[in-house]
């Protein structure tokens, strides 16, 4: 649970956030093309280049935060970030809602008992287990598996993509959320039976769903730009994120498609407990066609 002051800090930004979700109603949105702000690295499509991590670099469970590094947006290092730092870099380079971006850290230093305005953190160090990290994640094997959570599970992210249903206006294959939803429930469906130490409480389903969610809200869906995000931790060229809303996307409306994703995960599992496992081959088998 939080300290005290910072469920206070928590509970500010949930009201800044209203307040910023309403100016998004009544602002003009950002033309595409001109959603990273002049003179931030990414604006005009242009990345700072990317370079694999060298050993000794610190990296976690985070793709996002990941790519930052790989970037050289956060230190290459993933060493000694300040908490404030990323907060600004997630608002610039995703266009997240200052609110979100506040928020996020702040729980995470508080997670790591440490001081948002102070202190710094190494990015492995997000990997605290049953903080922020969990059990059944769409990209990683439990910790319980694989205690370093810094590489991609590469047959993890194969599977859900192929899950894919959409097709975008100019053709290109679109993850929805009902698809994050089958990979999910597969996944809490799984991992129990293969980790002794399995856990996932309520606020972790939520965390785990709130990451999924950014997959169809910040990246839009698209395949093409997910393959490179999630297997190669970059940002692939040109790219900018899919949020046109002025003040970024904000809880309030990231939150109807968490909302969205965790209760069909929950149904799926729940069909799947009522029907057997042809409920999650049928729905596995419905996402692979479309
Ligand atoms: C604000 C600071 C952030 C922190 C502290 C953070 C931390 C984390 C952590 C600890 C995980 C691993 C969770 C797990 O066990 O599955 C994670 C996963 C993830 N995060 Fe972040 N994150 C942040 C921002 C972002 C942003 C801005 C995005 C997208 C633009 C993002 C996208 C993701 C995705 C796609 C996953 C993978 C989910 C999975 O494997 O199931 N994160 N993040």
């Amino acid at each position: 649970m939080p300290s005290f002051t910072t469920t206070l800090q928590l509970v500010a930004i949930i009201f800044w956030d209203i307040g910023l979700a309403l100016y998004n109603l009544v602002a003009p949105k950002y033309k595409p093309g001109c959603v990273v702000p002049l003179g931030q690295p990414g604006a005009g499509g242009v990345w700072p280049a990317y370079v694999k991590p060298k050993p000794g670099d610190s990296r976690g469970s985070c793709p996002a935060l990941n790519a930052l590094a790989n970037h050289g947006i956060l230190p290459h290092d993933g060493k000694a970030i300040t908490f404030t730092e990323l907060s600004r870099v997630i608002e610039t380079t995703y266009n997240f809602a200052p609110s979100f971006c506040r928020l996020v850290p702040l729980f995470a230093a508080d997670m790591l008992g440490k001081s948002y305005t102070k202190d710094t953190f190494d990015l492995a160090e997000l990997d605290k287990h049953n903080g922020i990290e969990h059990d059944a994640s769409l990209t990683r094997k439990d910790s319980y598996h694989v205690p370093d959570q810094s590489e991609p599970y590469v047959p993890y992210i194969e599977e859900l993509l192929s899950y894919a249903s959409g097709t975008a206006e100019d053709g290109s294959e679109l993850l929805m959320p009902d698809d994050i939803s089958r990979f999910a429930a597969k996944r809490r469906l799984e991992a129990p039976k293969e980790n002794p130490n399995f856990s996932l409480e309520f606020i972790h389903k939520f965390f785990g769903s709130s990451n999924a969610s950014t997959m169809v809200t910040i990246f839009g869906g698209r395949i093409s730009d997910l393959e490179i995000m999630l297997l190669e931790e970059r940002i692939p060229d040109g790219w900018e994120s899919r949020i046109l809303k002025r003040k970024g996307l904000t809880m309030q409306a990231f939150n109807n498609t968490v909302l969205k994703v965790e209760r069909n995960t929950k149904k799926i599992m729940a069909a799947v407990a009522a029907h057997g496992d042809q409920v999650a081959a049928d729905s596995e088998e419905h996402g692979k066609q479309g």
